[in-house]
């Protein structure tokens, strides 16, 4: 029986944005319609959570995330920060497609300045699938939102029984539902049927410590990801250039390396103005400067922990503020 929400209850806002958890399958086939469903529908879904929280809910976007684009990111961002400012909201919870909410957790880990918890959930399993894993995960996000003690520790993602930090996680496999991983910094928690177990916080800084807000990042420029390979040429890079990036991200191989003519392009890049990142493209491990590349004397930026996704994300957030190469270098050692 769904049990009835009493007013002492914590309340958590749910903001939506479509995604695979709001996914409904096409009869006959394994082929699906992500955010086919309305947050409503998905709450309705769990009566459960009546137990938990008392929920109010938003629609933001009613998208698949590799729609998700900075437009999103900034009505998200906008509705989250105003929510939280609310003096009656405990937490937001928001759905998202899970093929790119790394990126929108880090950007709302950066711009949202709250001490509140900030959760993103998603399924891997349409809703209509057997098994759909995302009733539960729904669930433990929303436990986590109206949770005390899951606040002061950034923007958080919920999946599969586990808590990973917007900043660590990576989606890792193309279906499986343990997909998320946090290889470097490891978990911030496993959460069971709703109850918590929440290791060390994050140690860089995020959210209310944040030097970024959602009020001055409201034009982000345009960076561009390249990925680099065996016998890449230079032509993408001047292209990425031409077309105005103002900063680019390259996914090196290895410790974030790059051939003779990407090198060229790049240092050209930089002669242009434009600020050149190097992460790697292998998903784990840290790139710092000056290992096989001179980036003193090519005036090249790392990414040091960050995949190339987030570093695109912090460096979008950096141009906003400075063109200076050190200090954005600097960001990179911070966030
Ligand atoms: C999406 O990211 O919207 C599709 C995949 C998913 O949600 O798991």
């Amino acid at each position: 029986m769904p049990s009835t929400p009493t007013p002492t209850l914590p309340c958590v806002r749910v903001l939506a944005t479509g995604g695979t958890i709001a996914g409904a399958q096409t009869s006959g086939s394994r082929g699906y319609q992500a955010a086919a469903f309305s947050i409503d529908t998905l709450v309705a879904a769990v009566p459960q959570l009546a137990a938990l929280a008392r929920l109010e809910v938003e629609q933001i976007a009613a998208i698949g995330s590799q729609d998700m684009d900075e437009a999103v990111w900034l009505k998200l961002a906008t509705r989250a920060q105003a929510a939280l400012a609310e003096p009656g909201i405990a937490g937001v919870v928001v759905t998202h497609g899970t093929d790119t909410m790394e990126e929108t957790g880090y950007f709302l880990n950066l711009v949202v300045r709250s001490e509140k918890p900030v959760v993103l959930v998603g399924a891997m399993r349409p809703a209509t699938e057997i098994s759909a894993d995302g009733p539960m995960n729904l669930y433990n996000a929303v436990a986590v939102a109206a949770h005390p003690a899951a606040r002061g520790r950034g923007v958080l993602i919920v999946a599969n029984d586990e808590i990973h930090f917007a900043r660590e996680v990576a989606k890792t496999n193309t279906t499986q539902v343990g997909t998320f991983k946090s290889t470097h910094r490891g978990l911030a928690g496993l959460v069971n049927a709703g109850r918590l177990h929440l290791y060390a916080p994050p140690v860089r800084r995020h959210t209310a410590a944040s030097e970024f807000s959602v009020g001055e990042a409201n034009a982000l420029p345009r960076v561009s990801i390249l990925y680099a390979y065996a016998g890449m040429g230079r032509e993408l890079i001047d292209a990425a250039v031409q077309s105005g990036a103002r900063g680019l991200v390259v996914a090196g191989v290895g410790d974030g390396n790059l051939n003779a003519p990407a090198l060229a392009a790049c240092a050209d890049a930089v002669r242009h103005g434009v600020i050149v990142v190097r992460s790697s493209r292998t998903g784990g491990g840290v790139v710092e400067r000056n290992i096989e590349v001179d980036d003193d004397r090519l005036g090249l930026l790392v990414a040091e922990e960050l995949n190339p996704q987030k570093a695109r994300v912090l460096l979008m957030l950096g141009l906003t503020r400075t063109a200076d190469p050190r200090v954005l270098q600097e960001m990179f050692f911070t966030y």
